[in-house]
């Protein structure tokens, strides 16, 4: 669909379709896949993504564009970057080059976008990636291709792509890293412009069931301490067809010295960064002023498995949730977690209230003045006899998605088998899981429900999980079940959410 007649649509209808998420971010036509460009200026949340403006399915990537004061409302703005004569816009990242170093803004600030030119090599099929910078000196409205482009180019490695820059404060250098096929590459730079091979990572790192894409790499304080600060870097992995999980994103932690990344754990160990299907490509934002202080996260709430399948008409997918990063202590270790950005509570609306309810197989009925189709819910549950607990959301007498814990074997799980509408391809009907350990005998869930998501925050989210689910408009039931004995929710909050899109 064209962007145009979908505008033309009456305002009631904004945003009003099937399965149309209410305070998730989606273009208002056609088809995107990763944020990129991610970067904070003048006051406003940047956000670009790979968008292809003609159709529903992938195809010549552009950048799209939307701004935002507060990461859940955003403004819509024109396509930021379209193909040209060095090839198509792939994923990438923004800076704000606040001392002029590229010299394109006369010694003020202004942003310079890093990205991936794809074409082909000429007179053959084989892709060729190179990276270029295109710049804005009006905070992003209007976009000049750098005259240099590319800059950066590796004719023996064919997927070679995705580079997220950042500024180094100890060596005072730009550094880059980007996808290099099994690896990471790590390049410097005092220009942006010109750009030196520092070190490689990972070849024999992590997970490799996929080609290696839209890095990032960053410094977090350990439990909130300044003086204990790690380094994180995040690795997408493609879709392969052996792997039911498609794909997804792993991380590691340990040292960055302005051009080595070194790993603190053991070569073989994968630490991933979502356990659900439906988080991929996903980075942090640039230049979040200091006083803020926040690394907060976006990713694209889709899988390569599925992802030109999902069941939507006039746009296809959509972003997760804004979450803060953060590093914590775990029993296993340093291990990354992931809240909801604040600023959600702004959509809030009503709250109900529950303490100290057992819960068991005769209390299906206890939440059943609610339901919904756009809530969070925030619960603790205090383990007793039952062997399995949680809530089933999205109901219907055909439709359910169920989020619970399994005591035994001491595994959260979604089960979106009867979410809805799954035909479209055969691996998205699942049920999946991952360890969580109870903490003091309890298990805390905090759950965002949208039309067409479930997004889990397990454990102050030390453990996530977020999925796609595509139920009927009508199945908006909620429970709260337990099997084979009691479990006490010892809290539980409840808040409709409205839509950030419209005013009603
Ligand atoms: C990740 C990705 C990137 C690439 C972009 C193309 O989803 O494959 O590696 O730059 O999508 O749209």
């Amino acid at each position: 669909m064209k962007i145009e007649e979908h505008k033309t649509s009456s305002s009631e209808k904004y945003y009003l379709e099937l399965h149309r998420p209410q305070f998730h971010f989606t273009p208002e036509a056609n088809w995107m896949n990763d944020p990129n460009g991610m970067v904070y200026y003048e006051g406003e949340y940047h956000l670009f993504y790979q968008y292809h403006p003609h159709d529903t399915i992938w195809g010549p990537m552009h950048w799209g564009h939307a701004v935002s004061k507060d990461l859940i409302h955003w403004e819509h703005l024109p396509i930021a970057l379209s193909p040209d004569e060095n090839g198509a816009i792939f994923s990438g990242s923004a800076v704000v080059d606040w001392h002029d170093s590229t010299e394109f803004f006369n010694g003020e600030s202004g942003l310079v976008a890093i990205f991936t030119h794809s074409d082909q090599y000429p007179g053959s099929d084989r892709p060729r990636q190179r990276q270029s910078l295109a710049y804005s000196t009006d905070k992003g409205r209007t976009w000049n291709m750098y005259k240099g482009n590319p800059i950066l180019s590796d004719i023996k490695i064919t997927d070679f792509r995705d580079p997220k820059v950042f500024w180094h404060e100890n060596t005072k250098t730009w550094i880059m890293i980007l996808a290099a096929s099994n690896h990471v590459r790590i390049y410097t730079s005092q220009n942006l412009k010109t750009w030196e091979f520092a070190s490689e990572f990972g070849s024999k790192s992590g997970s490799h069931a996929g080609v290696w894409e839209c890095p990032d790499l960053f410094e977090l304080p350990a439990d909130g301490k300044n003086e204990n600060k790690k380094w994180v870097m995040i690795v997408s992995i493609g879709n392969e067809a052996a792997y039911a999980e498609g794909s997804r994103t792993q991380y590691f932690i340990g040292d960055f010295d302005g051009s080595t990344f070194t790993n603190d754990n053991p070569e073989e160990m994968i630490l991933w960064l979502d356990h659900g299907r439906d988080n991929y490509a996903g980075v942090t934002w640039s230049d979040v002023p200091a006083k803020d202080g926040r690394r907060i996260f976006i990713g694209w709430m889709s899988n390569w498995k599925y992802a030109n399948e999902t069941p939507t008409k006039v746009w296809r997918s959509a972003m997760t949730l804004p979450r803060e990063l953060k590093l914590v202590t775990t029993n296993d270790g340093a291990r990354l977690s992931q809240t909801p950005i604040t600023e959600l509570e702004s959509l809030r609306e009503g709250n109900t209230k529950l303490e100290n309810s057992i819960i068991n197989e005769n209390a299906a009925s206890v939440l059943s003045n609610l339901k919904g189709k756009a809530f969070e819910l925030r619960a603790e549950f205090e383990l007793d006899t039952a062997s399995e607990f949680g809530f089933k959301v999205r109901m219907s007498k055909d439709e359910k998605t169920i989020i619970g814990y399994n005591v035994n074997e001491k595994k959260l799980f979604i089960d979106r088998q009867s979410s809805g509408e799954a035909s479209f391809n055969s691996f998205f009907a699942c049920n999946h899981s991952a360890i969580l350990e109870p903490i003091q005998n309890r298990i805390k869930m905090l759950i965002f429900v949208d039309w067409s998501s479930v997004e889990v925050f397990a454990n102050n989210g030390e453990l996530v999980m977020t999925d796609l689910i595509f139920p009927d408009s009508n199945s908006q039931g909620l429970e709260v079940f337990a099997v084979d004995g009691n479990v006490k929710l010892t809290s539980l909050d409840f808040y409709d959410l409205k839509s950030c899109w419209r005013k009603k």
